[in-house]
């Protein structure tokens, strides 16, 4: 008889965006006249920069040639892109990474969830409230958790409340823990972590010995020069970090898939009888087993996004969507909402109005102005009384969208 994993049988209802989904088409169905505005996932709409196409479009032709053609790629990632990274991402900004630190992947998403596997399931696990689901669910997956209580947090789990009373900065946790999940730019509040604050927490890990991962999939969005756009621009952090990087949200590869999970070669992780050991060949280890590699084409296309012309067809989207998130701002605060984010990130960050709870606000914006956002109660326990709206959408839709909200 086959026996399921019963820490399946813990998690809430559904994953919240499959959710999300389920209750707008059943609005659409009902109602098949009413215009419908997503700026609830933060999916990417615009066209992948012409650059980039190209470049996957040759890659692929190449595929087509025996002379030319290409199988299984290299388990990191092929060296036209693992330098081209090194040298953009880190090199630029004077952060020391050794190309074979990189390891390519299908996505942030994955790489968060998957990390979790190669550290023992007795680690105990700090996570930010609100947070991405990801992080969340995966360790209820694995068995580091207890059932949900009413509110939806975990027993297990140690929840740093990230509020507007602290800046949605995650103070440190009162208690120890070993495994760390840190997003910056944030989803869903759009906070960034100052310099300072990363600092502290990359003391903290030292201190403990603990782990963080590092979730900067947005890093591009930052526009603050005082925001570190990588957590090892903080000293010491090589010894404590693993950092998440996505080609998603700034080339638009949300369809196409690609990113990248860095894992210095300092870091180390424990075993019961004290003995450390390089997370880096354990993640490799995993990595080589259970994953194929980045395809060809698609891995061209993300090295063209560093050539000058991809570096300014990416800057012109980033800042498009950026310009949405300010006409937002500008639209929602005029007309009474109180709301965060938007500077350095693709979210906004919306107080419900009159108290109402985050579904409700949520159904209130589907069913009145046909405009679909995230109810921050699926982010967590601290996400209730919030709505995220994703800057992700053409610019006459925002604007119809903010037109509709501001007419509400
Ligand atoms: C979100 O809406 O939070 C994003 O789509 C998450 C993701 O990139 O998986």
């Amino acid at each position: 008889m086959a026996s399921i994993n019963e820490n399946y049988q813990k998690l809430k209802a559904g994953y919240l965006f499959p959710e999300i989904r389920r209750r707008t088409e059943a609005f659409a169905q009902a109602n098949p006249a009413a215009d419908i505005i997503r700026m609830g996932i933060g999916d990417v709409v615009r066209g992948i920069p012409r650059v980039i196409v190209d470049a996957m479009k040759d890659a692929a032709e190449e595929l087509a040639d025996d002379g030319t053609f290409r199988g299984y790629p290299p388990e990191q990632g092929y060296d036209f892109l693992v330098e081209a990274i090194v040298a953009h991402e880190f090199g630029l900004r004077g952060v020391d990474v050794d190309p074979d630190e990189i390891f390519l992947s299908d996505g942030s998403k994955c790489d968060s969830a998957n990390i979790q596997e190669i550290f023992g399931v007795d680690n105990t696990v700090a996570l930010t409230d609100p947070v991405y689901p990801v992080y969340c669910d995966s360790n209820v997956m694995a068995g580091r958790t207890g059932e949900a209580d009413s509110t939806g947090s975990y027993e297990g789990l140690v929840y740093v409340p990230c509020t507007a009373a602290n800046g949605f900065l995650p103070p440190l946790p009162d208690r120890p823990v070993d495994l760390i999940y840190l997003c910056s730019p944030n989803n869903p509040t759009g906070a960034v972590m100052p310099r300072q604050a990363l600092a502290e927490w990359v003391a903290y890990a030292r201190r403990e010995r603990a782990i963080i991962f590092f979730d900067a999939a947005y890093e591009g969005y930052i526009t603050d020069p005082e925001i570190p756009h990588s957590i090892y621009e903080i000293e010491g952090a090589r010894e404590v970090a693993i950092e998440m990087r996505s080609f998603s949200k700034n080339c638009g590869f949300t369809g196409v898939r690609c990113a990248f999970t860095v894992v210095p070669k300092d870091l180390k992780a424990y075993a019961a009888t004290g003995e450390s050991h390089a997370v880096h060949a354990i993640w490799s280890r995993r990595q080589s087993t259970k994953y194929n590699g980045v395809s060809y084409p698609v891995q061209r296309g993300a090295a063209a996004s560093y050539t000058a012309g991809g570096r300014t067809a990416v800057r012109e989207l980033i800042d498009f969507y950026l310009s949405n998130a300010r006409l937002m701002k500008e639209r929602l605060s005029a007309a009474g909402y109180t709301l965060y984010g938007g500077d350095n990130a693709p979210y906004l960050w919306i107080e419900t109005p009159e108290g109402q709870d985050s579904w409700t606000f949520f159904d209130t914006l589907l069913t009145k102005a046909h405009v679909v956002g995230t109810p921050g109660a699926g982010f967590g326990a601290a996400g209730e009384g919030y709505l995220r709206l994703s800057a992700f959408q053409q610019r006459s839709a925002v604007v119809e969208a903010m037109d509709r909200i501001g007419r509400l």
